[in-house]
């Protein structure tokens, strides 16, 4: 059972998302290279060494798709302006095209009457940057600021909502200490840096978007729970670290101008010099948080090298990802952050959904299921206070799944990757029916 629209607070938006390198298909329009184009050309990066020449096609299949976020019953769509696609090469001349492709998708919205909320960075970095140490480099957040300038002074008067960087964790920890996604590092120091310099670089974004008069900026966070796989005090400092580094970490930095003690025990060697002046831009106010949620990870010692974690398997049911399904870490994280970080703060969900191996024409009943109990956990967390205005679902329609290639699917719309039909899955159905106006 899918909790529906009259369940929740008036004035409580429904959405759901994308990216750009996802689904736009870098190979048009007069995008640049990026380093997720030569992080997938290196063998045995990604799945098939799939990238996002063609993705889903949205580039091309603009209004297919606005119809289908219409026919969802959405009151806003969260989607990302690809960096390469504005700017091909990372700085200077923006690309006419591209700038004209996110001038259509936001006028398709608005005639739909859906709200448009933008990442300006998902992931994308254009290849020239990269070659410059991307986001090692501390002059990344003046680039940043520029193409900030570049894509909101084009559609920056039409959009609702804008947030600079999605999952900091991802672009800098994922990134640049697992390796297992672009650039593909695995560096304590470049992590320390790329850590604090998104951070920094989001402070700017926000500068720039303030100076312009634009309103209702935020950011997004991912975050997993992270639970101790035994009542050792080993496994309770390896969860709690693990805890600190991925959920704690951002956070901290965004909302009160700190980085916790324990990922502070292996960073700050490598964090750049002055770090802490820096908290002055990167504290810039918001007015919104957004979560990205997914799933929990049970986490123990490991011997070694600091962080001394390690992941084990889980007993819950699990997603094609492998990830298990825990709805309660959605409503603990949503008064975590409103207790410990944001207090009155509004916050989203972001993002939230779960890969199946989907077959056209099959109930994805798995997938209902996971919104329901997402979308119950989100209404504790309001019964309990928590000052929750929004829920986006994760995805639109199936899509380049990162180092996964296209072979997890998370969309509301199935996508047959031989000839881009789409094909709207039951849960779109499903949620289309709760989302629906009484109006
Ligand atoms: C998030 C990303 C998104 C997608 C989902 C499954 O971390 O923001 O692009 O890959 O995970």
């Amino acid at each position: 059972m899918i909790p529906n629209r009259a369940a929740f607070p008036q004035g409580f938006v429904f959405g759901t998302a994308t990216s750009a390198y996802q689904i736009e298909g870098h190979a048009f329009g007069g995008a640049g290279l990026t380093h997720w184009d030569s992080f997938a050309a290196t063998p045995g990066n990604v799945v098939r060494a799939a990238h996002g020449a063609v993705a889903c096609d949205h580039y091309h299949r603009l209004e297919e798709d606005l119809d289908l976020l219409a026919g969802l019953n959405v009151d806003i769509y969260r989607f990302s302006t690809s960096w390469a696609r504005v700017l091909p090469e990372g700085r200077g001349t923006p690309n006419t095209e591209g700038l004209d492709f996110y001038d259509r998708l936001v006028d398709g919205l608005l005639v739909r009457g859906i709200k448009p909320a933008v990442t300006l960075y998902h992931w994308e970095l254009p290849g020239p940057l990269a070659d410059r140490g991307g986001w090692c480099n501390r002059d990344i957040a003046d680039w940043f600021a520029e193409f900030t300038w570049a894509i909101m002074g084009r559609i920056g008067d039409r959009i609702w909502s804008a947030a600079p960087i999605n999952e900091p964790w991802c672009v800098s920890w994922l990134g640049h200490f697992d390796g297992c996604h672009a650039p593909g590092l695995r560096d304590i120091r470049a992590t320390a840096r790329a850590m604090h310099h998104v951070l920094l670089a989001h402070g700017r974004a926000i500068e720039v978007m303030r100076t312009m008069g634009l309103t209702n900026l935020g950011a997004v966070c991912n975050m997993e729970w992270s639970a101790p796989a035994s009542t050792r005090p080993e496994a309770q400092h390896a969860a709690r670290t693990y805890d600190a580094i991925y959920n704690r970490f951002f956070l901290g930095g965004l909302m009160k101008g700190e980085y916790p003690e324990l990922a502070l025990a292996g960073l700050q060697p490598h964090l750049p010099t002055g770090w802490q002046d820096d908290f002055a831009t990167i504290t810039a106010p918001l007015d919104w948080i957004g979560l990205n949620y997914y799933t929990r990870k049970i986490i123990d010692h490991a011997p070694g090298p600091w962080p001394n974690y390690a992941e084990r398997p889980g007993p819950l049911p699990k997603t094609q990802m492998g990830w298990e399904i825990y709805p309660d870490g959605l409503r603990d994280f949503l008064i975590r952050i409103a207790r410990e970080y944001t207090g009155d703060l509004p916050l989203y969900v972001t993002e939230n959904g779960m890969a199946n191996a989907d077959v056209p024409g099959h109930p994805d009943t798995a997938r209902c299921a996971y919104f329901g109990q997402h979308l119950a956990a989100v209404q504790h967390a309001i019964a309990a206070g928590v000052p929750v205005w929004g829920y986006i679902a994760w995805s639109l329609m199936d899509n380049y799944e990162w180092a996964h290639g296209y072979d997890k699917r998370f969309g509301l719309v199935h996508v047959d990757f031989d000839n881009l039909q789409r094909v709207p899955k039951a849960s779109y159905h499903a949620l289309a029916q709760c989302w629906c106006r009484a109006d």
